[in-house]
């Protein structure tokens, strides 16, 4: 068994592929045998011990078909005998429920070395993401999943509170616009209490139909917890300002939380004034997303002097698209030249007028900020300065990249 393992290992991928599409008398999926094939000729595939195959379905080529439940069958069968394999990304196809029992059995599959699986927007749903859940109470090696986009729903979301419970290795998990509703909010959040591995999770645009915010509150409570969440996703909450009073009584205690996802919300200069008493606060926070909601001039204003504050660590700040003019967008300037922290700024969608324009083009030309850190782009015309749009955005995944990164060094072999 060990000797036939060893012989499947060293057949080339392709071969494997089609062997096993005719044996299960399925149609060879072009896409996916071309994506094979070139990793068996550009890439070291059997020798690397780390390797992502890229089949992701968001792509113009011709003739392209998206994977489809058959598809994984298929693959799932053949991956397991490579054992090099460490990352897939299956994104953006048309896997239902029935792929996702395959990819279960694939996580399950002894010895499997998958490190990281993104299936974001197939068509997963309730039944799927409990397989998948349950998959990761064994022996996974699994530390990213990325799920957003599939509509695994309230069911779906508890199955993944339970799996957290139990002892496993999860780092990331991405349930955006997964259709989570308050149960499953609140499920999610009870786990991150208790000693899970998580350090990056995304329950952005759930379905919360109640003007109380409760997950606010439940959020807030697990902050103090020193657990490992160093990422945080919640955008499209509708949080208002008083959810974000409540959110920011956790953040104030909290002592590991470094990127905090508030996009799409309802924040505005309240919200930002407790946000910005969270960061005179010692706060460990190093990114802050807030685009897309309307803190106004008073609100890039507070955050403006709590950024110049010693203490604040914030290096990277989108407040795109948030009714900001030229008080406020000087005031930020401003924190840009006194912080020594602060790195990267993000504004477009704001009302820039002309001091703006030229106090970024005073910023881009002294050094202060280079094109890569911002999302405008000072030209002239007869005299004047404006800005136009660079399009330059947070980045995500900042920091599980960073634990990536960590593992692939200290898991690669010696030199
Ligand atoms: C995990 O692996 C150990 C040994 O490698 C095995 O004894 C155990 O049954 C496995 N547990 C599960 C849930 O697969
Ligand atoms: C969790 O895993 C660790 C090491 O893998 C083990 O020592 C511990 O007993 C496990 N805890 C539970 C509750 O399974
Ligand atoms: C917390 O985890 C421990 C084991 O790690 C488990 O015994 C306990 O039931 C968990 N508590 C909750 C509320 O999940
Ligand atoms: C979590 O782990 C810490 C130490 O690592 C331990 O003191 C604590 O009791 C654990 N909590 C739970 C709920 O398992
Ligand atoms: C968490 O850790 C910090 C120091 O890192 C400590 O000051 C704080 O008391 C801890 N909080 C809890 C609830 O254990
Ligand atoms: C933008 O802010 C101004 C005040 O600076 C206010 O009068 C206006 O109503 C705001 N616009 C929107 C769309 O909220």
């Amino acid at each position: 068994m060990a000797f036939l393992a060893t012989v499947m290992a060293a057949e080339p991928i392709a071969d494997c592929y089609k062997a096993i599409c005719e044996n299960e008398k399925i149609a060879i999926n072009p896409f996916v045998l071309e994506n094979l094939e070139r990793t068996t000729t550009t890439s070291c595939f059997l020798c690397c011990r780390n390797f992502t195959l890229n089949l992701a379905g968001n792509r113009k080529q011709k003739g392209f078909q998206r994977l489809t439940d058959s598809d994984i069958l298929v693959l799932s069968k053949c991956l397991q005998n490579y054992q090099t394999l460490t990352g897939l990304d299956l994104g953006y196809n048309n896997i239902s429920d029935e792929g996702a029992a395959y990819l279960a059995m694939l996580l399950e599959a002894q010895d499997t070395t998958l490190r990281s699986l993104d299936l974001t927007f197939n068509n997963i749903q309730t039944h799927g993401a409990e397989l998948l859940a349950s998959s990761l109470q064994g022996n996974s090696s699994l530390l990213s999943l990325r799920l957003s986009g599939n509509k695994i729903g309230r069911n779906g979301g508890l199955d993944f509170a339970g799996m957290l419970r139990v002892n496993m290795t999860l780092q990331e998990l991405e349930l955006g616009e997964c259709d989570l509703e308050m149960h499953g909010m609140i499920g999610l959040s009870t786990a991150l209490k208790n000693n899970t591995t998580l350090r990056s999770v995304d329950v952005s645009r759930a379905l919360l139909f109640s003007l109380l915010e409760e997950w606010a509150v439940h959020f807030s409570k697990m902050l103090p917890v020193n657990s490992s969440l160093v990422e945080l996703h919640l955008g499209k909450m509708g949080l208002t300002d008083t959810g974000m009073e409540r959110l920011s009584e956790g953040l104030k205690l909290n002592h590991r939380l470094r990127y905090l996802d508030l996009r799409c919300n309802r924040v505005s200069r309240d919200g930002a004034l407790h946000l910005s008493k969270v960061l005179k606060g010692n706060s460990p926070l190093e990114v802050i997303d807030l685009s897309s909601n309307r803190i106004e001039d008073p609100g890039a204003e507070y955050l403006s002097e709590a950024i110049c504050c010693e203490g604040s660590v914030l290096r990277e700040l989108s407040v795109c698209r948030n009714n900001i003019s030229t008080s406020g967008l000087l005031s930020l300037a401003g924190a840009l030249t006194n912080s020594p922290t602060l790195t990267h700024i993000y504004i477009w969608g704001n009302h820039l007028e002309e001091p703006v324009c030229q106090a970024f083009k005073e910023l881009l030309n002294t050094g202060r900020l280079t094109p890569e850190q911002t999302d405008v782009r000072p030209y002239e015309v007869d005299g004047h300065v404006f800005l136009a749009e660079l399009f330059h955005h947070l980045r995500k995944h900042l920091f599980f990249t960073d634990v990536n990164e960590q593992n692939a060094g200290s898991d690669s072999p010696q030199q």
